[in-house]
């Protein structure tokens, strides 16, 4: 999907993803002292408003101009004065991010699903963003999910598996800190399902 698609998605609908952060951002995020983060790709901002709350300044970009300004008005409805650390941005994950490289303490990739060339440049840009010793956590639909998990993409080309996003990280200042698929129970009109999440931690080198 380009920036259009996703554009006519979120116009389409009130909210697109939950108000909640993902349960994997909050559990690897949630006991991390706050500081600066980016948020690539970060949609209507459920994972950056969550960060701002926990203390973090977040800059959240994302292509869609609807999920921005979603973004902003959730984060004026819920922050209040705190919206303040909160940059919403229009602009491509594959690209230089906003901010001087190695300024973040924090880059977040949650469910940007890319082909496989498009998306290492984003996680290229997110470990050029970070500062040495800073986190990229990189959470998004597993391979394995579609033969055996609930949801997401149809298109294997923009699902990854731990070790397919550890080989996208070869020759970047990174060490593996955390690598696996985990379980998403999620309900729907026919009962819980399982959707099956790729989970990866970063450790940018200095
Ligand atoms: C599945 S949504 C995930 C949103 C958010 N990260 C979350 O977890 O709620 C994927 C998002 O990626 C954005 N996106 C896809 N390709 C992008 C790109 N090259 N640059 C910026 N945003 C992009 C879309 O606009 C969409 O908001």
């Amino acid at each position: 999907m380009d920036a259009k698609a996703w554009d006519e998605r979120y116009a389409a609908h009130d909210l697109v993803w939950s108000v909640e952060p993902n349960r994997f951002v909050a559990e690897i995020i949630g006991p991390m002292t706050p500081g600066r983060a980016l948020d690539l790709a970060a949609g209507e901002g459920r994972n950056a408003i969550w960060m701002v709350e926990q203390g973090w300044s977040v800059v959240a970009l994302d292509y869609s101009s609807v999920a921005v300004e979603r973004m902003r008005s959730l984060a004026a409805d819920r922050l209040g004065h705190d919206a303040d650390r909160l940059t919403p941005v229009v602009g491509d994950a594959t690209v230089a991010p906003p901010g001087d490289p190695d300024s973040y303490d924090l880059a977040l990739l949650s469910y940007l699903q890319l082909p496989a060339d498009e998306w290492r440049s984003a996680l290229r840009a997110a470990v050029t963003a970070v500062r040495p010793g800073g986190r990229v956590v990189v959470v998004g639909h597993a391979g394995r999910n579609l033969a055996e998990g609930w949801g997401g993409p149809s298109d294997p080309t923009v699902l990854y598996d731990p070790d397919a996003v550890i080989d996208a990280a070869q020759g970047l200042p990174v060490t593996v800190e955390r690598s696996g698929i985990r379980e998403r129970p999620v309900d729907t009109d026919d009962g819980q399902r399982v959707a099956l999440d790729t989970v990866v931690v970063l450790r940018r080198e200095g």
